[in-house]
């Protein structure tokens, strides 16, 4: 194999009640990313999406976790790395994971697949610390896997994939800029047990709830009382377009990732049009510039468009 080709998906992580432990992954948004071998030893990197993103392999979140990933091979080898991103950065849409998993799963398929998904994970892990400090995959694994996972433990690496009813993701991207560093910075590091208990019961219902097809339950559970109540301050409007949009029938939602990007899932394409449009009003009357598109569950994960052999 000469190069590899792929589309790298955005991804939902939190899932509202899920801190850092379950994950989404979406249809779109995807970045296009192309990985060659190349004569000169060591990785290069190319942007071709005008984001100005470093290029620099260790200061790059796809070169990071390709670098873990050369570091195990034996003798050095040398690759080429082309990045279209479409995800924007900073968007809590799993750009960063999108880069990373889509760079290490690309080098795997050169490699023949060498590596086990469990192993891409903590490569791509390396790479995901360098955008937000802290090593977690609840965006790299659905990026990987498709689908909604749950990361049960990062330390052994314990991924678990949720089988999951179709559905719909109306999604608001308001254009403001939250680094992931910021917005986990501002969390209480301890948590009050009455807290702990309604959390562990709304994330056990939320996997019962994909997994029984129970679109009620699901809804019920997209509750959080932990990390919400902290980082809503930093997305304007965001109550607004939670209460427009459960009144226009979604089943619950809340920011995606670490914001400012705020979701909201349905049970079927025409409500997450209605949400979207709820979503478009709120913005437009505040003045804020903001994106809006309606997605839906992607269960596949990164996909391959082009192997040159
Ligand atoms: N779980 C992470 C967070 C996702 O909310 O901080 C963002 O990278």
């Amino acid at each position: 194999m000469k190069s590899v080709t792929l589309h790298s998906p955005a991804t939902i992580a939190n899932l509202v009640c899920g801190f850092d432990i379950i994950g989404l992954c979406l249809k779109e948004p995807y970045d296009i990313m192309t990985l060659e071998w190349s004569d000169q030893p060591g990785l290069t990197i190319e942007h071709i999406d005008g984001y100005g993103l470093p290029i620099l392999p260790e200061e790059n979140v796809a070169g990071g976790a390709l670098l873990a990933l050369m570091r195990e091979l034996e003798p050095e080898i040398g690759m080429r790395l082309i990045i279209d991103k479409k995800i924007m950065p900073g968007s809590g849409l799993g750009s960063s994971a999108a880069s990373a998993t889509g760079a290490v799963l690309a080098a795997n398929r050169l490699l023949q697949h060498r590596f086990t998904n469990e192993e891409l994970l903590q490569f791509a892990m390396c790479g995901e610390k360098i955008a937000s400090g802290v090593k977690h995959a609840d965006n790299l694994a659905p990026c990987l896997m498709g689908g909604v996972t749950l990361i049960r433990s990062i330390h052994p690496l314990d991924v678990i994939d949720i089988p999951s009813p179709e559905l719909f993701i109306s999604v608001v991207h308001p254009q403001i800029e939250v680094k992931t560093s910021d917005a986990r910075r501002i969390l209480k590091k301890e948590v009050p047990l009455r807290s702990a208990i309604k959390q562990w019961g709304n994330i056990g219902g939320l996997i019962a709830g994909l997994m029984k097809g129970d679109h009620d339950l699901i809804g019920r559970s997209l509750e959080d009382v932990i990390i919400e109540p902290i980082r809503n301050i930093l997305i304007p409007g965001f109550e607004e377009v939670k209460s427009r949009s459960l009144a226009a029938g979604a089943l619950g939602g809340g920011i995606a990732g670490s914001g400012p990007s705020v979701f909201m899932l349905s049970k079927n394409h025409d409500t997450a049009v209605a949400v979207e449009s709820e979503m478009k009003a709120i913005y437009s009357r505040m003045g804020l510039d903001a994106k809006t598109y309606v997605t839906s569950l992607n269960s596949e994960g990164i996909h391959i468009t082009h192997e040159a052999a």
